[in-house]
């Protein structure tokens, strides 16, 4: 321990979150296209490269990971990766975002690996509804997945909720009480502008947290909660209820001043923002020096001048980003 990763603008980067591969078993609308090409194996990072930038970040004072995906958990042997990060002492929040496809088997060992905390994303309750936004998906074995992790001691099961106008803004409320009926909590995320996907129109399916949050207005009483952590997601608790909903707004609400997080693509492009294409190839790094580590912690270290003080993300259709969000999980 000892150094700490500081960005230009006096920001503290304590939180990782690496896309451990870009494939995917469902193809949900806001994320890929049909036809998805997915990296050719040799272009992805190995399980003990990923290892190895897992341990490299914690002893420059990274406390928080969370393995994103495409999917994280159709990765194979991807529990080994979890095994070794579960055991590095200093990672105190360890995290896992998945489509929960996979978590009826998973998630006992997810929880025995030193798991903290799992995010599901769900975005309908109806079994064609989710089908059409999720295109492979099936409704009744992520309700499953749910289910079996909401059982478990996790210190914390979250629900993803992306509110598209028109496709799924009509189960804001049905989302919540689902949610408050497993007992977890639950963030509705407005859609963001990454990759250009063809046959989908962002600008008429917009849904921004203020609208979400009107509507659950109507039904239960919203109280901001205190311990907003730095990031993206506004929390509030209803009163006598354990469910807490979070809000996360990149349009509405700009958190870039408090951004403590970088992420690393399923590639090893260390990403400074999700909103902008500034990177460095860690894999490059890595691969040409096999046997040394300190090569690979100066280009982190170095790494963090390039991250930029905002992103730009619109709402009009003015895509500046080409990477679909499978590549960076979020
Ligand atoms: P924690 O911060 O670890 O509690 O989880 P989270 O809710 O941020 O993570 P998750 O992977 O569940 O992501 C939920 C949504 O937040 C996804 O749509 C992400 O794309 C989005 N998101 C996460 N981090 C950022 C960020 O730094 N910037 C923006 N614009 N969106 C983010
Ligand atoms: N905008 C907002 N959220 C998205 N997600 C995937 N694509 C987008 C997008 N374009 C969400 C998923 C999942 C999380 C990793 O990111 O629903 O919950
Ligand atoms: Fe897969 Fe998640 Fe993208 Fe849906 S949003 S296609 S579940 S990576």
């Amino acid at each position: 321990a000892g150094e700490t990763l500081v960005d230009r603008f006096g920001r503290k980067v304590t939180y990782l979150r690496i896309s451990v591969t870009d494939r995917c078993d469902f193809r949900c609308v806001y994320c890929m296209s049909e036809n998805m090409t997915f990296l050719p194996r040799a272009q992805v990072l190995e399980l003990e490269e990923l290892s190895l930038l897992a341990r490299t970040f914690a002893e420059l004072g990274v406390t928080k990971i969370r393995l994103t995906g495409g999917e994280p958990l159709v990765r194979r042997n991807v529990m080994s990766l979890i095994q070794d990060i579960g055991a590095i002492d200093s990672v105190t929040d360890f995290a896992i975002t998945t489509n929960g496809s996979q978590l009826t088997h998973k998630a006992l060992a997810l929880h025995e690996a030193g798991l903290d905390r799992i995010n599901i994303s769900l975005d309908s309750l109806y079994e064609d509804r989710f089908k059409q936004l999720t295109r492979t998906g099936s409704l009744h074995q992520v309700i499953d997945g749910i289910e079996t992790a909401a059982a478990l001691p996790f210190k914390r099961v979250k629900l993803n909720a992306v509110i598209l106008k028109g496709r799924n803004d009509d189960e804001i409320l049905p989302l919540l009480d689902f949610a408050i009926e497993k007992g977890v909590d639950i963030s509705f995320i407005e859609e963001m502008p990454l990759g250009q996907i063809n046959e989908h129109e962002r600008q008429e399916t917009y849904c921004s947290s203020d609208d979400v949050r009107q509507i659950i207005a109507q039904k239960y009483r919203l109280v901001p909660t205190t311990e907003n952590t730095p990031g993206p997601s506004r929390y509030y608790q209803i009163p006598g209820i354990k469910t807490r909903v979070g809000f996360i707004s990149p349009h509405s609400h700009n958190f870039c001043d408090t951004c403590n997080r970088v992420r690393v693509t399923a590639e090893g492009r260390l990403l400074l923002c999700l909103g902008n294409e500034h990177s460095v190839d860690l894999r490059a790094v890595m691969r040409a020096n096999p046997s040394e580590t300190e090569p690979l912690k100066q280009a982190i270290i170095q790494a963090m001048d390039l991250k930029p003080e905002r992103h730009h993300f619109t709402t009009d259709g003015d895509v500046q980003v080409l990477r679909f969000m499978n590549m960076t999980g979020g």
